[in-house]
This record gives C-alpha cells, structure tokens and sequence, in this order.
C-alpha cells in the first residue's frame, strides 16, 4: 500500500481540478476506467450488478462523487440513489431471492458534507433520505469513510442513522487511523454492520500509521475485535494476507459464512473472488458507476505500482503522462 513511492503525488492528483481536466480527456483513460467503474449510466451499473449476482456474488452500489461544494450537485445525487434503490427493489422482487445481496455504498462529502458551517446538517438530512429509502425495501445503506477530518462528523451521522435504522445502516472504518481501533470496539459493542478497509487517502503521521506493516498489524487487530464482537464484520480487502487471517479468525470466534463477508473493488482480483465464492463465503464487490470517476479511479492507481505502470504504458505514446505528476 505505501511502498509506491508516487503515492503521495497520486493522491493529491485525486484532488486537483488541474490533473483531473488532463487526465478525463485523455482517450486512453477511458478504457482503463472501464476495469474500475461500471459505466457512467444507473443502466449499465445495473447490468453489471445482473451478471455479478448471477456469479452468486453480492453487490454495494455507488454512485460515484465526492467533496460536493454544490447543494444543488447533492440534491441530484439523493435523486439518483432513490432512482437506483427503486431499481434495486425491482431486483430483489424478481432475481433476488432476498435482498441482503444488495447495499448501497454512499459518501457524506457527496452529500452537501464539504458545504461550510452547514455541511454536517445538509449530508444528515440527504443521507436520511436515502436511508429511509433504503431501510424500506430492506436494503442496507453504509456510509464510506473519506479524509481523516470528517470522521467525527460522518460517524455522529452514522450514529443517528443507525438508532432510526440499526438493521440497515452500516460504516466504513479504516483501519490506517490511530483512532481506529477504538471505534472498532464501540461500534462491535453496538452490534453494528462495519466495513473494514485499510484506507485510501493519505493521511499525517499524527492521525494515521504510515507503514504497510504497521497498517497490516492494525488491520488484524481491527479484525478481532470486529470479529470477536457482536456486529457483522465486511472484511474489505484484496490483501491475501487479511483474508486468511480473516477466515481464521471467523472460524476461532464461531462465525459461520452468514456471520461476516468478504468485499471487493469492481475489477480488482477477480479470480479470487470467484475462489471465495466457490468455497461458500460471502463475498460482496463494490461497484461504483457514474460520470465522476477521476477521484475514485486515481485512488485505485495510487493504490498499486502495476495499475500506474499499466497506464502510464498507455498514456505514454501520447506524451501526456507526465500530467498525473505536474500538481
Ligand atoms: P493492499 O493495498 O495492502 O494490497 C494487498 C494486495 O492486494 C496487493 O499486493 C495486490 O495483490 C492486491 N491489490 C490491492 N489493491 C489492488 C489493486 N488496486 N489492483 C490490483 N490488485 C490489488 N478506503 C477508504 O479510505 N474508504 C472507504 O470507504 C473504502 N471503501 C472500500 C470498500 C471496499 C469494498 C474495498 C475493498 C476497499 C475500500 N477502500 C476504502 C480502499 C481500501 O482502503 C484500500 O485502499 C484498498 O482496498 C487497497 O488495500 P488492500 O486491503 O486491498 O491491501
């Protein structure tokens, strides 16, 4: 995870306006978004989510957007989300045999969260929206983790949510934040859905664990706490390491398969997430689909030196890689 030394230059491409005007028209970009994100329309995320259930896969669906600095851009987002919950409820009358295969994944900063004074108000109200939406067709709602100082604000929504709907509402924790483990525990106590990631953004040294190691060492004591607790622990990760680890530990705290699930991004390991579906477990893939890709696609390049070599290689002919690193 860290041992790219480009990291920290990737991410900050993530945010800037100036690499992502670059980067969105190159014509190669796009065929390689197409490896990470189901499309741009709700239509071809759903034909995705079709074949992935066919594969006896579950889905998360996102709908792509982050660090919304318009109300007007977050009302459109809740619109979709409602749109997107109808069609999935459509699925689980008639493919689905129930709808615990389905989730929606959402981000408070695509929610009005980075909006000033009001932001915490605009992304509770629009995610409750959501979340009724959600919790009446059965289908459960979590909220993903962004930038380290929206935590507080993004887990008191959580919070919130979770006493309105404690059988559908669901967090991501991130396992690289010092706070982490703490969180872990309350949150296990509460009996609550949790997502485990390592985390994607890159994070200060006095909020965060720096070194692969140290965040591998973090993420398994996550685990166990997760997984000795009374929640329903999302091991979302693609590191082999994690998942033998994870099998391990659900097998010494007495969790069937039903008990905790795997989860994976759209397009990465693929074969292993075949190879868990085959020996029964529950493996979840978080599809995102829409036409704000840059942030989430970026993220995926920093994460691992092949995919930015894969891309570079690509973008090479064009002589406009060096883009991604002209911040
Ligand atoms: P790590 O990065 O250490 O990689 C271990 C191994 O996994 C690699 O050696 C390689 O084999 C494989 N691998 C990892 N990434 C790969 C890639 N991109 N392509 C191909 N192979 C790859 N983060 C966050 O901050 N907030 C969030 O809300 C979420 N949500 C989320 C949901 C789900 C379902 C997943 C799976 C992940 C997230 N993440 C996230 C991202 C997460 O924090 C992390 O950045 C990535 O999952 C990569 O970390 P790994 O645990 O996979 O291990």
């Amino acid at each position: 995870m860290f041992a790219n030394p480009l990291r920290p230059a990737l991410l900050a491409a993530a945010r800037s306006s100036r690499a992502e005007r670059g980067i969105t028209r190159m014509p190669v970009t796009r065929r390689i978004v197409d490896r990470f994100v189901a499309g741009e329309s709700r239509e071809t995320a759903l034909e995705v989510v079709r074949e992935l259930l066919r594969q006896n896969r579950f889905v998360t669906i996102d709908y792509l957007g982050e660090d919304t600095v318009d109300p007007g851009r977050a009302e459109r987002v809740v619109r979709e989300y409602l749109r997107l919950l109808e069609a999935l409820a459509q699925l689980s009358q008639g493919d689905v045999d129930s709808p615990r295969p389905l989730e929606i994944s959402v981000k408070l900063s695509a929610l009005g969260q980075a909006l000033g004074e009001d932001g915490h108000a605009v992304a509770l109200r629009n995610a409750r929206a959501i979340a009724e939406a959600a919790a009446a067709v059965g289908i459960w709602m979590t909220v993903d983790a962004e930038d380290h100082a929206a935590t507080d604000s993004r887990l008191a929504v959580v919070r919130e949510l979770r006493r309105e709907h404690p059988e559908t509402v669901g967090t991501v924790l991130q396992a690289y934040l010092r706070r982490t483990e703490a969180d872990c525990a309350a949150f296990a106590q509460e009996g609550a859905r949790i997502r485990l990631c390592k985390g994607a953004y890159d994070e200060p040294g006095s909020v965060a664990l720096r070194r692969k190691r140290e965040v591998d060492a973090a993420y398994l004591r996550c685990l166990r706490i997760l997984m000795r607790g009374k929640g329903y622990p999302m091991v979302a990760t693609h590191d082999p390491a994690m998942i033998e680890a994870a099998a391990l530990l659900a097998t010494a705290a007495s969790r069937g398969c039903a008990d905790f699930e795997f989860q994976m991004l759209y397009g990465i390991r693929p074969a292993e997430q075949e190879r868990l579906t085959g020996l029964g477990q529950h493996l979840r893939v978080y599809v995102p689909f829409g036409d704000q890709w840059y942030g989430y696609f970026v993220r995926r390049l920093a994460e691992r030196p092949a995919n930015l070599l894969f891309f570079l290689r690509a973008a090479a002919p064009e002589g406009r890689a060096t883009i991604l690193l002209d911040r």
